[in-house]
């Protein structure tokens, strides 16, 4: 790796920004990439503000890869006062900000961290939604769970949705 990107990358990592669970989240999103096993997840909340709805915090769990922990310290730190719709507009790069260009070997750890972002902020994802056969598509057991319990098959509750991204695909 470029030895410039590996220093951003270790300063991102000395003090990595929003980690951890975040139990009142309104939004949570949920990625893994098979080929690598990396999974990431990330809470999302939301506030008014100047009567637009817009993203008050967010926060991530992952295992793993380096970069992607980097990428999602620096994105959930970029998409804070952003509504949804600008959230989502974000693509790999920008999420990745000052790290700048990824090699292509590394780019799906940005991607990873773009998927878990669209897959928190799809409606369908909100904590407490309902669908439309009008189940609860995210329990009150995972609003409180962290990444390590949706793993744990002794304690992984109904409803845990994760998504795994093909690594062949762009990110629409
Ligand atoms: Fe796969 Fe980074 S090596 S997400």
């Amino acid at each position: 790796m470029d030895p410039d990107l590996q220093k951003k990358i270790t300063e991102a990592l000395r003090d990595p920004k929003n980690l951890g669970e975040m139990p009142d989240a309104d939004a949570i999103g949920t990625v893994g990439n098979s080929d690598c096993g990396e999974m990431l997840r990330m809470w999302v909340k939301f506030k008014e503000q100047n009567g637009r709805k817009v993203i008050d915090r967010a926060t991530f769990q992952s295992f793993g890869c380096e970069t992607a922990i980097a990428v999602a310290s620096l994105a959930t730190e970029l998409i804070r006062g952003k509504t949804v719709e600008e959230a989502l507009a974000l693509k790999t790069e920008a999420l990745a900000g000052e790290l700048g260009p990824l090699p292509p070997m590394k780019i799906h750890c940005a991607q990873l961290v773009e998927g878990a972002l669209r897959s928190a902020l799809d409606p369908a994802n909100a904590t407490g939604a309902t669908s439309a056969a009008g189940a609860k598509t995210v329990s009150t057991a995972v609003k409180g769970s962290n990444l390590v319990d949706s793993l744990n098959p002794q304690s992984k509750p109904a409803g845990v949705k994760i998504v795994f991204l093909d690594p062949k695909k762009p990110q629409s």
